[in-house]
């Protein structure tokens, strides 16, 4: 009978049927002259036995790991006590490799596995692709993704898509790439913050799942030079509302993921201790942050003006108490999340520490100006979101590019808001990497990535 093409995820429908699937050569076994073949298609694994066909025909012999194939056969339900994924096995009559591979012999591939060196692992990442765990990242990326438009559809916030090619910085001149755009400089987006800010008078609230690029020095486990953002922007709202949209998506986000059956198995291969955050999540403003570290005995590195580490007679660095002003580093931040354990919104960050359009609190002549913003903190990878409320009036904001040392003439646009309508608005970005660490229970953003950007790395 003719065979049905199938993709291994829909075969139990087809438990009867001759059916025809094509894969790659997952694991391969000779067992007493049969063949037993693990094949994968992307949509899943299948166990299949090449029965009756000798192991030294031409065929059998040039098949190899990674090889191509193209499978005819009907299934099988295993045998009560074995293990086969599906609980079946393709019983093969017709079979022939449509790609080969070099399978054993082959130096480039042996030199890969879990263990190899992190820099083998980076120039093969297109052949640790094709491995159980990243591929299992990738495909619960995927679904984050999808997860994450559907609980800002839930919210009727509206998805835009803005320009990656910028004349504007977001977050700092420091981290900019920089490049010659006809003849003109240009850079590759931080955030596309400003851009979902002029949405809101046309479109409504408006999120984007957009890549943002850094040129940050940082070679830390949740530093990229480009990294997928999602980002949102919401009109009309108080700094509470931001915080509690952040709580309300993430965890939608969350809940959707685990009430999906293929994306609760990922998660459950990935990080089978994984738990949904408890509701709502603890709130610590930046005043109390700092008393917090200090009351936990977790000091940061002095500092001379140049931001160096001071070091003491013996060479040792010299390590001193958090005060109001100082920014809370990676290290104390990580340890903080670490030893609370639960997601943590830290909020009210000193304006000195934060960007140039964040919205600040009034306070006294003289002392430290706040602002309204917030990061939120995740369990073994620290900041996930970054947000605040905007400057929403058009003096504030030219008094902070002038503080920032910003040219106000190519922000025209963005500067227009406040003329034309202002409204009391926020929004936030969202790591996609970051995000996937926590939930997949990744030690680093590198693998949660499809091709990673570091310092020094844009291959493959
Ligand atoms: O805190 P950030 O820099 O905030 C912004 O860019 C705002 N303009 C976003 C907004 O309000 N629309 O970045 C936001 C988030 C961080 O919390 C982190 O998850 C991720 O983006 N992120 C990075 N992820 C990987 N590598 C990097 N170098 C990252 N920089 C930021
Ligand atoms: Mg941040």
């Amino acid at each position: 009978p003719k065979a049905i093409k199938s993709k291994i995820v829909n075969l139990t429908e087809l438990r009867s049927e001759r059916v025809r699937v094509f894969g790659w050569v997952h694991r391969i076994r000779d067992q007493k002259g049969i063949i037993f073949l693990v094949v994968r298609d992307g949509t899943g694994y299948l166990q299949v036995v090449l029965s009756g066909i000798p192991a030294s025909t031409y065929e059998a012999l040039t098949l190899n790991l990674e090889a191509s194939v193209e499978l005819v056969g009907t299934l099988q339900t295993v045998p009560e006590g074995k293990q086969a994924p599906g609980g079946h096995e393709l019983v093969v009559d017709f079979w022939r490799v449509l790609g080969s591979s070099p399978g054993a012999e082959d130096a480039f591939s042996n030199r890969l596995n879990e263990k190899s060196d992190p820099s083998i692992q980076a120039d093969l990442r297109h052949l640790v692709l094709r491995g159980e765990t990243a591929s299992a990242v990738l495909r619960l990326r995927s679904s984050l993704l999808s997860a994450f438009r559907d609980a800002m559809n839930a919210h009727s916030i509206l998805e835009v898509t803005p320009p990656c090619l910028v004349q504007t910085q977001v977050e700092g001149g420091a981290t900019l790439f920089t490049l010659d755009y006809y003849g003109q400089p240009a850079f590759l987006t931080q955030s596309s913050q400003l851009y979902l800010e002029t949405c809101l008078p046309s479109l409504g609230d408006v999120f984007c799942v957009q890549e943002s690029f850094r040129a940050e020095n940082s070679h830390t486990r949740r530093h990229l030079s480009e990294f997928t953002h999602l980002e949102a922007e919401l009109a009309f709202i108080t700094f509470e509302d931001l915080m509690e949209n952040i709580e309300d998506i993430i965890c939608k986000t969350v809940d959707i993921l685990l009430a999906n059956p293929t994306s609760a198995a990922l998660i459950k291969q990935l990080n089978p201790k994984f738990q949904p955050p408890a509701r709502p999540f603890r709130r610590l403003s930046y005043v109390e942050a700092i008393v917090w570290l200090n009351e936990h005995g977790i000091k940061h590195p002095e500092e001379d003006a140049e931001g160096n580490p001071i070091k003491d007679a013996t060479g040792q660095v010299k390590l001193v108490e958090h005060k109001v002003g100082d920014d809370i580093a990676e290290a104390a931040e990580r340890q903080m999340t670490d030893i609370i354990g639960t997601p943590v919104f830290l909020h009210g960050f000193p304006a000195e520490l934060k960007a140039f359009y964040m919205k600040k609190i009034p306070s006294a002549a003289g002392a430290t100006t706040f602002t309204e913003s917030c990061d939120l903190l995740m369990p073994n990878v620290g900041e996930i979101v970054g947000g605040s409320m905007r400057i929403a009036d058009m003096e504030e904001l030219l008094a902070a590019y002038k503080r920032e040392g910003i040219d106000p003439e190519p922000y025209y646009w963005f500067t227009d808001q406040r003329k034309y309508g202002t409204c009391e608005h926020g929004g936030y970005g969202l790591g996609v990497e970051r995000f996937l660490a926590w939930i997949a229970d990744r030690y680093t953003v590198r693998e949660c990535s499809l091709y990673p950007r570091w310092p020094g790395r844009a291959t493959p």
